[in-house]
């Protein structure tokens, strides 16, 4: 098979593959190549959601495992099952819970990748794509940054990321691993856990609940549609000589917290005295932005989808997936919710901030 064969009807492992990129790759791939065969590895944690692959279970060529990346027994038996492309989503990735509790952060998103090289050095693969983010290289004040730059990650999240990263280069540079190591900016649309700013400002806006602002509101991040993202890896899989590289993701829409709280308000109508500004994040990065440049002069690869459009249809998606997202917001996350927000305005929300 040349390698667009293999890409409509090879065989992928997407692990994290039950979460909201993961997800969407996975819906991507099963939409767009049906000859594809998938195996979804998972270990199903608060972000991962079998209702976000419900539509592929019991169909030809879909596998669901749940598991551990970390665990070696169960991830050699698997990659030894023979793979044309592994992409590893799973991580943990929340960089408020990494502040609170990094250790899990350490173990999946460093060692757990890590296990599945050693898999891959032991079986083999096409292509290894390690998706990585943005946030390695830490805060960016100036031009945006290409691939060159150095790796200066500031939370726990972020420099677990940073050694999950550099791990699948050293088995490149080491052993020869077909390793490709993208780093992706901010990611919006559907199926995305509603603990991360769009998704959590959304759903919140829904309700009328207030909208947790950190700080001034004036960190930017530069936000891409997921489905911009899930394609720009399969142009990396279509990629010939890509092997041992890094790849920048990015739209050019920078934002900060505040513009994004107003697109919500106003697709929903919404007043602005939602917005309700609560405790700084520690160590919160002001900005990222990359210099995607490199990915669309190797692929070709452009982001689509306008921001004004793609966020009054992610708005709308939540709008109507109620029954997908509210029984997330209950338990846990509510008690992840209050440990997490120190609402500046105490009194008034009935002591929520002490
Ligand atoms: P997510 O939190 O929605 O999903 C992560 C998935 O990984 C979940 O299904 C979870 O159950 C699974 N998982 C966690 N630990 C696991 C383990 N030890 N073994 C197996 N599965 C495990 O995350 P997401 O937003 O979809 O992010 C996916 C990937 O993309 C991550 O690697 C993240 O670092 C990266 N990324 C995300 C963004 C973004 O904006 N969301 C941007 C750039 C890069
Ligand atoms: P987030 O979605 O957590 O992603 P990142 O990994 O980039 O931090 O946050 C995006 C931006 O939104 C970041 O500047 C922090 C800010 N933010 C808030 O102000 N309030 C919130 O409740 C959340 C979740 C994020």
């Amino acid at each position: 098979m040349d390698r667009q064969q293999r890409v409509a009807a090879g065989r992928y492992l997407v692990t994290g593959g039950a979460g909201f990129i993961g997800s969407n790759f996975v819906r991507h791939i099963r939409r767009t190549f049906p000859e594809a065969q998938v195996t979804v590895l998972d270990k199903l944690t608060y972000a991962g959601n079998p209702a976000n692959l419900a539509e592929f279970e019991g169909t030809p060529g879909y596998r669901f495992v749940r598991g551990d990346i970390a665990d070696r027994d169960l991830v050699a038996e698997i990659v030894a099952g023979g793979f044309d492309w592994i992409l590893n989503f799973a991580a943990e990735t929340h960089v408020d819970r990494s502040i609170g509790d990094p250790g899990e952060f350490v173990i999946t998103d460093v060692y757990g990748v890590h296990v599945l090289l050693e898999a891959v050095r032991a079986h083999g693969v096409g292509r290894f794509v390690q998706i990585s983010t943005d946030e390695v290289y830490g805060e960016i004040l100036g031009d945006p940054v290409d691939e060159r730059a150095p790796l200066m990650p500031r939370n726990p999240y972020a420099a677990s990321k940073a050694g999950g990263d550099r791990l699948a280069y050293a088995y490149h540079t080491t052993y020869d691993l077909p390793v490709v190591i993208t780093r992706c900016a901010n990611n919006y649309g559907p199926y995305q856990y509603p603990e991360k700013l769009i998704s959590l400002f959304a759903t919140n806006a829904l309700d009328d609940e207030r909208l947790p602002v950190y700080g001034s509101g004036k960190n930017r991040r530069d936000w891409i549609h997921v489905q911009d993202h899930v394609e720009a890896l399969v142009a990396l899989l279509l990629a010939d000589g890509v092997d041992g590289e890094v790849f920048n993701i990015g739209a050019g829409n920078e934002k900060d917290v505040l513009a994004i709280a107003g697109h919500i308000l106003a697709a929903l109508e919404k007043p602005e005295t939602l917005i309700a500004h609560v405790v700084d994040r520690p160590g919160h990065d002001r900005r990222y932005a990359v210099d995607f440049s490199k990915l669309t002069a190797r692929t070709g690869w452009q982001p689509r989808m306008p921001f004004a459009e793609g966020i009054l249809e992610t708005v709308r998606w939540y709008q109507e997936h109620g029954p997908w997202w509210r029984p997330l917001k209950s338990g846990e996350f509510l008690e992840f919710y209050r440990r997490n927000y120190k609402f500046l305005d105490a009194a008034a929300e009935g002591g929520e901030g002490s």
